[in-house]
């Protein structure tokens, strides 16, 4: 591609603005030709604030009249799904903020439809792109590989929540309309009631994080074993659940508490040792995760130190350069569509009382 990316950018709420818009328009070799937000004056305001040529208010309108080489779309699952599809049917490239989609037909359907037209999905899982979490799962392999801490013995999710902010405080274009993303009706999995559609909203919110995270450090879960909230109706965001791995069980606690920090932790443990990988808040900037090897037979721990930098701006970088070089993302949505599956699998096992055997079909 001769000339810059050019993008058309759609979702100008909290992590629109405060996230994604100003991390792509740092970036020397992209230009945002148009912004949208169904909100028409914050897409005008926001616009004048950086120049950008031309505001729209909806998806369609916007893919219409201006020329692009993909969509950045930061709404929510439900509203992402359309509008993946109708990207995909102009032949553009999609980004979209996570969970991808609300179930895991919705996202594999998105998947084909990108597929037939020949372009790709990537969804902003960015933790994959924080540089203490690829430096713990680049000493993972290597332990793997040399048997140096002996066989991996279990891992360990634990996804506590907390402070995700960090004292962020980006000053954005509001406006005096109502936003209108509580508005559009929910989808929801087939097999589920739609009681449970809010809940499960709000549990695919967090924890596909998680599930994404532990599929990028440990390989795809094989089954699962058991997985229980005690109240998935009034508390979506607690569930244990044990998982299994090619090669080790792996438990999940996912939960939430009030905390000035942010409590997410990665933990494989093998024979002899330990790697250990905790994330900072989302929103803590140019603060990677740290990593910690512990080796029994020195007895030492080991606290490698990753390059500065901001897992939401590695990320921008990246879509833009599989834009450019025409490569399919690390988190494209072939990939990611499947922590919309094991969520739903961890769904219908509570709903079960028993395992599942995962086969990503
Ligand atoms: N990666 C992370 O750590 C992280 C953190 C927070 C939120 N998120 C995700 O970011 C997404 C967006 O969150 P947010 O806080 O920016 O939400 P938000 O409500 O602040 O912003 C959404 C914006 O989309 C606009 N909008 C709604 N429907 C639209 C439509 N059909 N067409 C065009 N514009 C439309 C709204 O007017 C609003 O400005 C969510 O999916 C959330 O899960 C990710």
């Amino acid at each position: 591609m001769s000339h810059k990316v050019k993008i058309a950018f759609l979702g100008c709420g909290m992590m629109g603005q405060s996230v994604h818009l100003r991390n792509f328009l740092k970036m020397a070799d992209c230009e945002i030709v148009a912004v949208c937000d169904q909100r028409r004056e914050l897409a005008q305001k926001v616009a004048a604030k950086h120049g950008i040529a031309a505001a729209f208010a909806s998806h369609q309108e916007m893919l219409q009249a201006v020329e692009c080489d993909a969509v950045v779309a930061i709404n929510y699952p439900h509203i992402h799904y359309q509008q993946v599809m109708d990207c995909a049917r102009a032949g553009k490239h999609s980004y979209v903020e996570k969970p991808m989609a609300m179930s895991s037909a919705d996202a594999k359907a998105m998947v084909d439809a990108t597929r037939a037209n020949g372009v790709f999905c990537m969804v902003a899982h960015m933790k994959r792109y924080d540089t203490g979490m690829r430096l713990a799962k680049h000493i993972i392999d290597e332990v793997k590989a040399s048997g140096e801490l002996g066989k991996p013995t279990h891992a360990r999710v634990h996804y506590f929540c907390g402070d995700w902010i960090a004292g962020y405080n980006e000053p954005r274009v509001t406006v005096a309309e109502a936003n209108p993303s509580g508005g559009y009706p929910l989808r929801r999995p087939e097999f589920m009631p739609p009681e449970h559609t809010q809940p499960w909203w709000e549990f695919l919110q967090q924890f596909c994080h998680a599930t994404n995270a532990l599929r990028f450090l440990w390989g795809d879960p094989t089954e699962i074993r058991y997985a229980r909230w005690e109240d998935f109706v009034r508390q979506p965001g607690r569930c244990l659940a044990v998982l299994h791995l090619s090669d080790v069980s792996c438990t999940f606690e996912a939960g939430g508490m009030r905390a000035h920090f942010w409590d997410e932790e990665y933990k494989l443990y093998f024979e002899k040792g330990w790697v250990e990988v905790k994330c900072p808040p989302p929103l803590l900037q140019q603060t990677p995760a740290q990593v910690e090897v512990y080796r029994a037979d020195k007895p030492a721990f080991e606290r490698p130190v990753a390059a500065w930098g901001w897992a939401f701006e590695n990320e921008a970088r990246h879509f833009v350069e599989c834009v450019r070089d025409g490569k399919e993302p690390l988190t494209s949505g072939a990939d990611t569509w499947k922590d919309i599956y094991l969520c739903e699998q961890l769904y219908l096992s509570h709903q079960e009382g028993k395992g599942r055997e995962l086969t990503y079909e």
